[in-house]
């Protein structure tokens, strides 16, 4: 048996919860949330010991790994505690809200050889693979693309947390949820952003307090081997959507995002590919083998990585905030 401790156990760790319940052999053994309603009410889904403190749920369960589900300013603590005790640890995405604290949080992992993963959860999509197979060897000439959804609207702010309207929580609208289209592009291009340029607005929800994130930004990037990039994203559109078009030598593909399927063509015959399974489902069964099997080849986005991701969002940030191109 495989027995997990959940640490944060809001929206994210639900859905990852659920698609634990999937895999064979794995026991959910014990929660943890600031929060004791959250808890409580968690621990009635899905079972396990509850506690309040992860010091406390690290010092007195034996579990072969965690998840880490918490907002990104509970990074350093918890994983550092996951070290001491030789716990392979999963971090949600953002790695953290600052960079600084990023690079403490790799230096610690590097220096123990720590096994984790950070969750930019595309690059583990099934549906995604067979793209990732065709791109190899292949040079990429340009990629499109755009995420709207509704999170400015007076319905949707009621439901979200309050840290995601907040650059400084959360890294706002670019550092929450535009870094997985920011890492998608850095995976599939296989390459870094030399310069990036970014220009926001706020028509539908002025900024104010609680309010520092821009809701609409579109931003390009000219990556390190060439490839241009475009992307739109919006908090200020009533439904969701995140689609991206790349195309290259011998290739086009529309990667619909929001409902995990692909087409296109390639070498000139069509192409479709779609994953059945909820969308992070694959991060968790392979979280689950690394630590059955500690395969390295199962680790797609190391932390040291992730900064990297979480780097870029800042220059896009800041390029929209100074109204000027970012050289990186
Ligand atoms: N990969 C994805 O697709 C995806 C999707 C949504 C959220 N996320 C990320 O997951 C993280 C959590 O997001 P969420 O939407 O689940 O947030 P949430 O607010 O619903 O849940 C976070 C939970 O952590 C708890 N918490 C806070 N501090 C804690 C502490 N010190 N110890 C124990 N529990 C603590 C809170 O009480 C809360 O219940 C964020 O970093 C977010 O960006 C990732």
């Amino acid at each position: 048996m495989t027995r997990l401790g959940v640490i944060g156990t809001g929206g994210i760790a639900g859905v990852h919860m659920d698609n634990l319940k999937t895999i064979s052999g794995v026991e959910i053994a014990a929660l943890c949330d600031i929060n004791p309603e959250q808890l409580t009410s968690k621990l009635e889904s899905y079972g396990g010991r509850g506690y309040n403190d992860f010091r406390e749920m690290i010092a007195q369960e034996a579990l072969d790994g965690v998840l880490l589900c918490t907002p990104p300013a509970v990074r350093y603590e918890p994983i550092k505690a996951c070290i001491e005790k030789g716990i392979p640890i999963f971090v949600e995405k953002p790695p953290s809200v600052t960079l600084e604290e990023g690079e403490k949080i790799r230096d610690l992992l590097q220096a123990h050889q720590h096994p984790h993963f950070v969750g930019f959860v595309f690059r583990w999509t099934r549906f995604l693979q067979p793209v990732f197979e065709v791109l190899k060897g292949r040079q990429i000439y340009g990629i499109q693309s755009h995420y709207f959804a509704d999170m400015m609207f007076p319905e949707a702010r009621a439901r979200c947390s309050h840290i995601y309207y907040d650059k400084a929580l959360s890294g706002g609208m670019i550092g929450d949820q535009a870094l997985h289209i920011i890492d998608l592009i850095r995976w599939l291009s296989q390459a870094d952003a030399r310069r990036v340029t970014g220009f926001g607005n706020n028509f539908l929800c002025p900024k104010g307090p609680g309010i520092t994130t821009e809701e609409t930004v579109a931003f390009q990037l000219q990556m390190d081997n060439g490839v241009v990039a475009n992307h739109l994203h919006t908090w200020a559109f009533p439904r969701w959507e995140i689609v991206m078009n790349l195309f290259g030598q011998g290739f086009n593909f529309r990667l619909n995002l929001g409902e995990s399927k692909v087409t296109g063509q390639v070498d000139g015959k069509e192409f479709e590919a779609a994953q059945e399974s909820q969308m992070h489902c694959p991060l968790m069964e392979d979280f689950v083998e690394f630590i059955r099997t500690r395969n390295p080849e199962l680790v797609k986005s190391d932390y040291s990585d992730a900064i990297k991701t979480q780097a870029l969002t800042q220059a896009i940030n800041q390029s929209v905030e100074q109204e000027k191109m970012i050289d990186l």
